[in-house]
């Protein structure tokens, strides 16, 4: 297993780091009451812990996309299939995501929220794959910064598996991954 994937942030280290985020976001939205938008499946996790570490009134809410083929193909134009249902106007929005690789997705959805009239956007993300980046787009707080590789854990997946590792590991060779998809299943072990 060791040649194929490792474990590059395990779960105590994202539960410490989600706790930091939390507290800083408390912090810097003390009297606030955050509006928290995130992009459904990947980020769902993140959310889920991470609303749970502010201790201020927070709404979660979801939207779903579908890529025209891979984000740099489709210069990052998406199809937005379930919307926020609240009106953002005045408030203040939190883009919530797994991670940002080469930023078009989140310079999509940025757009489309600051154009909604929120008084103020910003973007956390767990994961920053500064490496990548083809748009610039820096999120505000940001959990790690992630190494130009392929990952898998934690909300983000691998045609649909591994969302429910509680570990986020690296993949080096997607390759036997390919060719046997559940090659890790048996990393998704229960949290203990
Ligand atoms: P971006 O538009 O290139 O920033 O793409 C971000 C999206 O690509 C994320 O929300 C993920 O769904 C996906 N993605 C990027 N890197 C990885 C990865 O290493 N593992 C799994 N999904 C990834
Ligand atoms: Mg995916």
């Amino acid at each position: 297993m060791a040649e194929v994937a490792r474990v590059l942030f395990g779960r105590e280290d994202v539960r410490r780091r989600v706790a930091e985020l939390g507290r800083t976001i408390t912090g810097d939205y003390v009297g606030r009451e955050p509006v928290f938008v995130t992009v459904l499946k990947g980020g769902a996790m993140f959310l889920a812990d991470l609303m749970r570490a502010v201790h201020l009134p927070v709404e979660p809410h979801f939207m779903a996309i579908s890529r025209y083929g891979d984000a740099e193909e489709s210069l990052g134009r998406v199809q937005i299939l379930l919307d926020v249902d609240i009106d953002l106007t005045g408030r203040d929005v939190i883009l919530v995501e797994d991670i940002v690789d080469t930023g078009l997705t989140s310079r999509y959805l940025l757009s489309v929220l600051r154009s909604r009239g929120a008084a103020t956007v910003e973007l956390c993300t767990l994961l920053d794959k500064t490496a990548r980046r083809i748009v610039p787009v820096q999120p505000r707080y940001a959990g790690f910064e992630c190494p130009d590789a392929f990952v898998v854990g934690y909300g983000l997946d691998f045609q649909e598996r591994y969302r429910n590792l509680a570990d986020i590991l690296e993949v080096f060779d997607q390759g036997a991954l390919r060719a046997d998809p559940d090659l890790l299943q048996s990393l998704v072990a229960p949290a203990a």
